[in-house]
């Protein structure tokens, strides 16, 4: 007989020789999700990676997550499959904007979004992800004001949570999230009128206002495997679904599409794929290599969410 190597079993046998663990966020493609060890979102998969031995870490996600990462596992290698795999809100967000900004209002808390440059985390005083935001900003004095960077959506929902009114929001968008119209989850619901729905709060304050649930990739996914609903319209990246699928197969779910791609598919996480992964884990390449000083900058705001409850 026959036998032929897929590129899953070399990917195995790579990973094996690496030592190394693989990590993938839920928007990945299916058979990226199948041969990880950790799927989560983007904290998780940052916290995850410190619980498991190992020598490299091949992260599928986005470049600023396996930043992350790096950040939390500087004695470990950390590689990508796509170097080119970004995201509009860390390209909407320049570190010279944000430097300028505290020399002009060094009064202010930066709270930073996970999802921005490595060099954005090192000028903050806290991050923080869509699962913590509002926590991370409760945490900040009342009387001091507070700059959030640099999602919008995210923002305002989270002032809109904490009733904060010294906070000032940057003006970034995710083009997958902001461009879900409230039009179509309108459409959605009348098709499928007992439907759930749940929304990354990344999206727009039009649809949130239509949502059950609101929350990060994973509390999502969480939310609509304990619900007794058996149908829900998810207002986040489709690759949610194989996860959903998995934990919940006997339910529905429905996605809309955006305006920018008429899909619901972030263009950046769609960039690995398995060829990219094995060669990654083949070439120790492409790798995240970060100065000693911008990694020790950057740790300080990480550990300081970490230690919010
Ligand atoms: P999570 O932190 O929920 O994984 O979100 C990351 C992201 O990029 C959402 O678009
Ligand atoms: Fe960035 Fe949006 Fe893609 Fe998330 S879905 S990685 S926020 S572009």
């Amino acid at each position: 007989m026959l036998l032929t190597t897929t590129i899953a079993d070399e990917i195995l046998e790579w990973k094996q020789k690496r030592r190394a663990i693989l990590l993938a966020h839920h928007y990945q493609e299916s058979e990226i999700q199948e041969l990880a060890d950790v799927v989560g979102d983007s904290l998780e998969l940052a916290r995850k990676a410190r619980e498991f031995s190992g020598r490299v870490i091949a992260f599928c996600g986005v470049w600023f997550m396996a930043e992350t990462a790096k950040v939390l596992n500087p004695g470990r290698m950390v590689v990508v499959p796509d170097r080119e795999a970004s995201c509009s809100l860390v390209d909407g967000c320049p570190v010279e904007s944000v430097r300028e900004f505290r020399r002009l209002h060094p009064e202010y808390a930066i709270v930073s979004y996970i999802n921005t440059s490595i060099e954005v985390k090192a000028e903050s005083d806290i991050l923080c992800t869509s699962r913590n935001a509002v926590q991370v900003v409760n945490s900040i004095p009342a009387e001091q004001p507070v700059l959030f960077l640099p999602d919008s959506n995210l923002g305002n929902y989270v002032k809109k949570q904490t009733g904060r009114e010294n906070m000032k929001i940057w003006q970034g968008t995710c083009i997958v999230h902001a461009t879900f119209p409230a039009r179509r989850l309108a459409e959605s619901k009348a098709e499928h009128p007992r439907a759930k729905v749940v929304a990354h709060p990344e999206c727009p304050e039009s649809v949130l206002a239509m949502a059950d649930f609101i929350g990060s990739t994973s509390s999502l996914i969480e939310w609509c495997v304990a619900s007794d609903a058996a149908e829900f319209i998810v207002m986040t990246e489709s690759g949610v679904n194989h996860s959903l699928k998995k934990l919940a197969p006997q339910k529905q779910f429905y996605y809309v599409a955006n305006e920018n791609c008429n899909c619901s598919e972030c263009p950046y996480m769609k960039m690995n794929t398995l060829e990219k992964l094995r060669d990654c884990l083949r070439n120790l390449e492409p790798r995240v290599e970060l100065s000693a000083d911008v990694m020790r900058r950057a740790l300080v705001p990480l550990e300081r969410m970490l230690a919010v409850k």
